[in-house]
C-alpha cells in the first residue's frame, strides 16, 4: 500500500469499524436504507422481471461493519430467497463486528471475504448478481479502478448500488477536515485525533456551517466511528450528479435511478410554469443536477446502476400480473395516512413536498400486501362497482406518485 492516505485509511478502520454497531441491538430491530434493500432491488436492478425463485447472489463491497450484509441476508432469508451475500471489506476489525451481526441473527446465507475490492479482478470470485458499494468509493485513491474492478465480477444482467458522498449538502465537513488537519494531522493516533476533533468541536463558534447543518449528524449521534469517518478521514471526495454519471458512464455503466426519484426532480418543487419551460429542455442529468444545485440538501446520492444498454424495460406497471409491494409499510397503515385532502406531505432531509394521490389512492393502498396481483386489486375493485377505467387510471397515477418517492415498487415475480 504506497498511499498513504490509503494506509491512514485502513488504519481508521482497523481502529473504528464503520458505522459503530452492537452486534446485541440485532435482536432489538432491523437497520433498513438505501442501497440494496432486497425491494429496491428487485425494482430498481431487476425491473421487477427477476423471478424471486431465482438464487440471487450479492457482493456488499467495502462491507464495514455489516449494514447493508445484514438487512439484504435477512431480508432474503425472510422472503425465502436462496443465494448468498458476501461481505468483502479489508477490515479485520470490520468483520469480526459484522460477523458477530450475522451470527446474533443465526443468518445461513453470508460468507465473508477479507480483501481489497481492487483485488476482485482476477480473484475468483464471483460472478455477482448484485454489487453493493455503499460509502466506499470515495474514499479510494482512484474511485473510477473500483468501480471498474466492481464491474468485473457482476454477472451479466446484473446491477450495481452505488452511494458517494455529495457536496452540497456536506457544507461545513471540509472546512472542519481542514481545520483538524492542522492540529491533529493523519499520522497521529487515531484515539488522540478523536480527543482533538471532540474538543474542537465543543469551541466551534456558531459561525460554522457545520453547527448550521441540520442534516449531518455522524459526528453527534455516530459514535467516535462516526466522528472520525465524518470529520478525520485521510480521503473523501464528494460528487456532484454530473460528476457521479461521468464516473458512472466510465466504467461502462448507467444510471437507472438516483433514490429518491423525487429529488432529483427539479419540477417537485419549481412550479413557475417559466421554470418548468428550462427545466423541459434538460436532459435527466441536467434536472438532476438543477435540482442537486437548487435544493442545496444533498449529502450523498445512491445510485442504483446498470451495464449501458443492458438494463431490463422499465417495470411493467400495466402488467395485470405484476404485484405491487410497499418498500416499507403495509398497504392499510399507508392508507389509513391519507390527508382528507389525498395529498401527502413527503419529506427527506427538510425538502418537503407535495404527493397528489388520486382518488382511488386508499382503496388500493388498502389491498397492497405483497401478494396481490394489479388485475385481482381491479377484480375487486370492479365487485365493488369501480370502472375498469377509473381503476387502470388511478392505478397508474398512483403509482406515478408513489415509484417515485420509492415507496411503492413492483415485486420479483
Ligand atoms: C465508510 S465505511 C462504509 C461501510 C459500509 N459500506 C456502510 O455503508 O455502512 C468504508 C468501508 O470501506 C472499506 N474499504 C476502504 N477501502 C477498501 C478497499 N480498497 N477494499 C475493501 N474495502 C475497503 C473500509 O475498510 C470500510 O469498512
Amino acid at each position: 500500500m504506497s498511499d498513504p492516505a490509503d494506509a491512514a485509511l485502513a488504519a481508521q478502520y482497523e481502529a473504528y469499524p464503520y458505522p459503530q454497531r452492537d452486534p446485541r441491538d440485532e435482536a432489538k430491530r432491523l437497520v433498513v436504507g438505501s442501497p440494496s434493500h432486497l425491494r429496491e432491488v428487485d425494482h430498481w436492478i431487476f425491473g421487477a422481471r427477476r423471478a424471486a425463485a431465482v438464487p440471487l447472489n450479492a457482493l456488499i463491497a467495502g462491507g464495514g461493519s455489516g449494514d447493508a450484509t445484514v438487512m439484504l441476508a435477512q431480508q432474503m432469508a425472510w422472503a425465502g430467497r436462496a443465494g448468498t451475500v458476501t461481505w468483502l471489506d479489508r477490515s479485520a476489525a470490520a468483520r469480526k463486528l459484522a460477523g458477530a451481526r450475522v451470527a446474533a441473527r443465526g443468518l445461513g446465507n453470508v460468507t465473508f471475504v477479507e480483501a481489497s475490492i481492487l483485488d476482485l479482478p482476477g480473484s475468483g470470485l464471483g460472478p455477482f448478481d448484485y454489487v453493493d458499494c455503499c460509502g466506499v468509493l470515495h474514499h479510494l485513491p482512484d474511485p473510477l479502478a473500483g468501480l471498474r474492478a466492481l464491474v468485473s465480477v457482476l454477472a451479466p444482467g446484473g446491477g450495481i448500488g452505488l452511494m458517494v458522498y455529495a457536496p452540497h449538502g456536506r457544507t461545513g465537513v471540509y472546512m472542519l477536515q481542514d481545520a483538524l488537519r492542522l492540529i491533529a494531522p493523519p499520522d497521529r493516533p487515531p484515539a488522540e485525533r478523536v480527543e482533538i476533533a471532540k474538543r474542537l468541536w465543543r469551541q466551534v463558534p456558531e459561525t460554522a456551517w457545520l453547527r448550521r447543518n441540520p442534516w449531518i449528524t455522524d459526528h453527534l449521534k455516530g459514535g467516535d466511528a462516526g466522528l472520525y469517518d465524518l470529520l478525520l478521514n485521510p480521503r473523501d471526495v464528494a460528487f456532484t450528479v454530473p460528476a457521479l454519471a461521468a464516473l458512472v458512464d466510465a466504467a461502462g455503466l448507467e444510471i437507472r435511478c438516483l433514490v429518491e426519484p423525487f429529488r432529483y426532480d427539479p419540477d417537485s418543487f419549481l412550479t413557475d410554469p417559466r421554470l418548468r419551460e428550462r427545466t423541459a429542455a434538460l436532459d435527466a442529468i441536467g434536472r438532476a443536477a438543477l435540482a442537486e444545485a437548487t435544493a442545496g440538501n444533498m449529502g450523498i446520492h445512491i445510485a442504483y446502476c446498470v451495464r449501458k444498454g443492458e438494463g431490463p424495460p422499465p417495470p411493467p406497471w400495466d402488467d395485470p400480473a405484476a404485484v405491487p409491494v410497499l418498500r416499507e409499510l403495509e398497504g392499510p397503515r399507508l392508507a389509513a395516512q391519507i390527508p382528507p385532502d389525498g395529498v401527502l406531505r413527503v419529506g427527506f432531509d427538510g425538502l418537503t413536498v407535495p404527493v397528489a394521490l388520486p382518488r382511488l389512492a386508499q382503496a388500493i393502498l388498502t389491498r397492497v400486501d405483497g401478494r396481490r396481483r394489479i388485475g385481482e386489486i381491479g377484480d375487486d375493485l370492479a365487485a365493488r362497482g369501480v370502472s375498469r377505467e377509473a381503476f387502470a387510471r388511478d392505478m397508474a397515477a398512483l403509482a406515478r406518485a408513489l415509484e417515485r418517492i420509492n415507496r411503492l415498487l413492483l415485486a420479483a415475480p
